[in-house]
């Protein structure tokens, strides 16, 4: 497939009146998973000199506030499935060390609930928790609820007064196990069966607190083979119990082909849309007016699988703890892909109302560390600290008229993807040009802006990133070597917003 210019320019119209809803600030949401160095060495290292009295990572703290994460998805991920939450309270030194099953691991608790829960306050981010509907119950999940929710003298509250918290932790989004479609995960389960256990987990849950939020599990990806009936099944057992329903998605290059790596997004959006159509068919065969909106509790670029097919990551070692996994290194490429799944999130604003970037700290991460050493960022960090700052208020949808390129999956496939956002002190617009071969200028109509705040607006922030070298990374020797630039080409007059977008590009303006 080849990509073909994205025109003699691209133009466009920012209408504030083509708005889509008001964005979840839980959109910018993260996860953090015990899963190779994520916890141990990446957030949590004592003795390192950066680390506080706790032993978490100050270098590490200072990142993670700059990245502008919501709400943190927490412990897992496949970890979960095989997850006790007692063997992470009380003293540390009391802690049982367990296998992980999932990652081939060996997890010693010495991060547990309450340790994460003060990571938090100092990154200031909101926990969402996953329980434990693997190789565990109803029961246990009403007992972690109990521990973290409850205010009443309880033996539960009382432990956890014990622990050094007589506070509840006031936990308001629950996730009602993990990626339970996926034969890999332990605990696996049909949809049927899923379906049942989600519903009365949630039930016997919302008895204890009604106030909570919850979270179904949809598919492990758009191309499960169970992908849809999954979804239809789990909701006609669930659609009374829960809020929100999960999506995960994870793109990689193969084969070389960055232009069809590019049309990543539009994967994305389509499995959106059906799981969307999904839910409301459900909710009208139910005769409910319910509407399920969606988590897309996992989403990012992974190389999970190698170009024949197999699979990329295993444990070497027997049972190591904390061995380097999933350590994926991006490239300006991976970013612009990445910054498009951004765009596209906020394009569903009216329904996708939660979503946790996986992960945060080294596995598969915007965040690199060196253990004794320094943490820098990768190229992905990049759209996500600048799209959760800037994209503040309401989405607006911004269709474009570029040219397009040839997917072999999607067919025709447009070259530039934008959305904008609205807020009382000005609109920020994201933009991606997915072509591997043109660049080219884009000139946007802002006159129907400009009427609708009575105001005329200029350009106050501009950054882009793209690179000659599509495939340039900062690492460890180069932690500095991609970053944003300002784009001094970018200009209004009279209306009208002209910028240059390089090949395989993200740019992020902010005009006021
Ligand atoms: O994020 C890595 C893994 O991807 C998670 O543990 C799992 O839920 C998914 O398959």
């Amino acid at each position: 497939m080849s990509g073909r210019p994205i025109g003699d320019g691209a133009s466009a119209r920012l209408d504030p009146h083509n708005d889509i809803a008001d964005i979840d600030r839980r959109v910018f949401g993260g996860f953090v998973e015990h899963l190779g160095r994520h916890i141990y060495s990446g957030i949590f290292e004592p003795g390192h000199p950066t680390a506080d009295a706790a032993g978490f990572r100050t270098d590490v703290i200072e990142l993670v506030r700059e990245l502008g994460v919501s709400s943190i998805r927490y412990p897992g991920g496949n970890f979960v499935s095989g997850y006790r939450w007692e063997d992470g309270i009380g003293p540390v030194d009391e802690r049982p060390t367990r296998l992980d099953l999932a990652w081939h691991s060996t997890e010693t608790n010495e991060v547990g609930l309450h340790e994460f829960v003060a990571w938090l306050d100092r990154v200031g981010s909101d926990l969402m928790l996953a329980v434990n509907l693997g190789t565990r119950d109803t029961a246990e999940a009403l007992d972690l609820l109990e521990y973290a929710n409850a205010r009443v003298p309880t033996a539960w509250t009382a432990r956890r007064a014990a622990n050094g918290h007589p506070e509840p932790f006031g936990v308001k989004m629950w996730c009602l196990g993990n990626e339970m479609d996926g034969p890999w995960q332990l605990g696996h389960r049909n949809a049927d069966d899923y379906g049942k256990l989600a519903s009365r987990t949630a039930k016997a849950m919302r008895m204890l607190d009604p106030t909570i939020q919850l979270v179904a599990c949809g598919s492990s990806a758009r191309s499960m083979p169970t992908f849809g009936t999954w979804e239809r099944t789990v909701l006609e057992h669930t659609i009374d119990d829960v809020d929100f329903i999960s999506c995960h998605a994870y793109y990689q290059e193969q084969g070389g082909d960055a232009q069809e790596f590019l049309a990543s997004a539009v994967d994305m959006k389509m499995f959106i849309e059906s799981v969307i159509t999904t839910a409301d068919a459900v909710a009208a065969a139910r005769k409910t007016d319910k509407r399920i909106d969606i988590s897309f509790d996992e989403w990012n670029v992974w190389y999970l699988f190698n170009d024949d097919g197999t699979m990329n990551e295993k444990s070497e070692d027997e049972w190591p703890v904390a061995p380097r996994l999933l350590e994926d290194v991006y490239s300006v490429l991976d970013a612009v892909v990445f910054g498009d799944l951004l765009i596209t999130l906020l394009q569903h604003a009216d329904r996708v109302r939660s979503a946790s970037l996986a992960q945060l700290v080294n596995v598969i991460a915007p965040i690199m560390t060196e253990p004794g050493g320094p943490a820098w960022r990768q190229t992905t960090f990049f759209p996500f600290s600048l799209t959760s700052r800037l994209a503040q208020g309401r989405a607006v949808n911004v269709p474009v008229r570029s040219g397009s390129f040839s997917s072999s999956r999607f067919g025709d496939v447009d070259a530039v993807n934008a959305v904008a956002t609205i807020d009382a002190a000005g609109a920020s617009l994201f933009l991606v040009n997915r072509s591997t071969t043109e660049g080219g200028p884009v000139r946007i109509d802002l006159r129907p802006l400009q009427d609708f705040i009575e105001r005329t607006v200029s350009l106050s922030e501009t950054h882009q990133l793209a690179d000659d070298d599509i495939y340039a990374v900062n690492t460890l020797a180069h932690p500095d070597r991609v970053g944003v630039r300002a784009v001094d080409s970018a200009s209004v007059v009279d209306g009208f917003l002209e910028i240059d977008l390089p090949a395989v590009s993200w740019t992020a303006l902010r005009l006021e």
